[in-house]
């Protein structure tokens, strides 16, 4: 049976992944804007840029056998397949997701069993159906914020990488806490709450918190880093293409849920204008 987050995180995406596409397109990420967030660019080119990007930082030149574990519709497994001529598995817990990833990658022709190819299902990145030391290459794009065990889900992954096998994790963070800061106010975890509360996240976690954690998992090599500046302006871009008509239609046709998100996108700029949320990425090596 499956629990409520789970449950709750299926439904959001489920019901908001068609619209999001029509809207946005195939990734379900931020878009990179510069170190510094300050070059203007297509927002879809954004989301390409973010993904090579992130590329360029943990020096991944190649791969052959990926995990690109919470993979939406498919837009960064499709794309590392054919970037590097890789078997591709893509795993999320919406079914709509993944019976639209497995489409789009029959319509590229690549759903065959030879690379470049990519396979799409339904499964829990916390208990994986992977045996061990499956990948040498485990992509995580925005999917961190959704796991309710941060220290499972890491040992997971390192469990399913091959000995030298690379986890690329790019995912939001809250403010660190060990810094003249302190710990985390009433207000901001007030305001993490309302948007945990909507788009599915049982709570987030620092980056400091996330290279212990991978430390303790066995990875070597950990480092991190913070893009919140470099991604910020993606919000203002949603938000403006959220108030287009098409945009309003669709996100009251999708329901509660997604409706809530839409609210929420406030909140999110101004958890990145006010530095309590912030967009981080770790790598390791098994
Ligand atoms: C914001 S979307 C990102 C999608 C994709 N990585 C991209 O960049 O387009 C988050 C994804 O994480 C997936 N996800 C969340 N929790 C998961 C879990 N426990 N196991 C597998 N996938 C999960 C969701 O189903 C969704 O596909």
């Amino acid at each position: 049976m499956p629990n409520s987050l789970t449950q709750q995180i299926q439904s959001f995406y489920d019901a908001s992944s068609g619209l999001w596409e029509q809207i946005w397109g195939e990734h379900m990420h931020h878009g990179y804007y510069g170190p510094t967030g300050t070059i203007r660019k297509d927002r879809r080119q954004a989301q390409i840029d973010l993904i090579d990007e992130c590329l360029g930082w943990a020096k991944v030149t190649q791969a052959s056998t990926i995990l690109d574990c919470g993979c939406g519709i498919g837009g960064s497994a499709l794309t590392l397949a054919t970037r590097f001529n890789a078997k591709v598995n893509g795993i999320t817990l919406s079914p709509v997701q993944a019976q639209r990833a497995t489409e789009r990658a029959r319509a590229a022709n690549l759903a065959g069993d030879a690379p470049p190819c990519a396979h799409f299902q339904v499964a829990d990145a916390l208990h994986t159906p992977f045996p061990d030391e499956s990948f040498d290459f485990i992509w995580s794009m925005e999917s961190g914020e959704h796991m309710p065990d941060k220290v499972q889900f890491l040992q997971e992954c390192y469990r399913l990488l091959k000995p030298g096998g690379k986890l690329l994790m790019v995912t939001w963070c809250h403010r660190p806490t060990d810094s003249l800061a302190g710990p985390l106010t009433a207000a901001e975890r007030q305001q993490l709450a309302w948007i945990y509360r909507v788009y599915g996240l049982p709570y987030v976690i620092s980056l400091p918190e996330y290279a212990d954690i991978a430390q303790t998992a066995g990875f070597q090599a950990v480092q991190t880093a913070d893009w919140s500046q470099a991604v910020a302006p993606f919000w203002d871009e949603v938000i403006a293409s959220a108030l287009d008509i098409e945009a309003l239609i669709g996100i009251l046709r999708a329901g509660v849920g997604t409706f809530q998100g839409a609210l929420a996108l406030g909140a999110m700029r101004q958890g990145f204008a006010n530095s309590l949320i912030r967009f981080g990425l770790l790598q390791g090596v098994r």
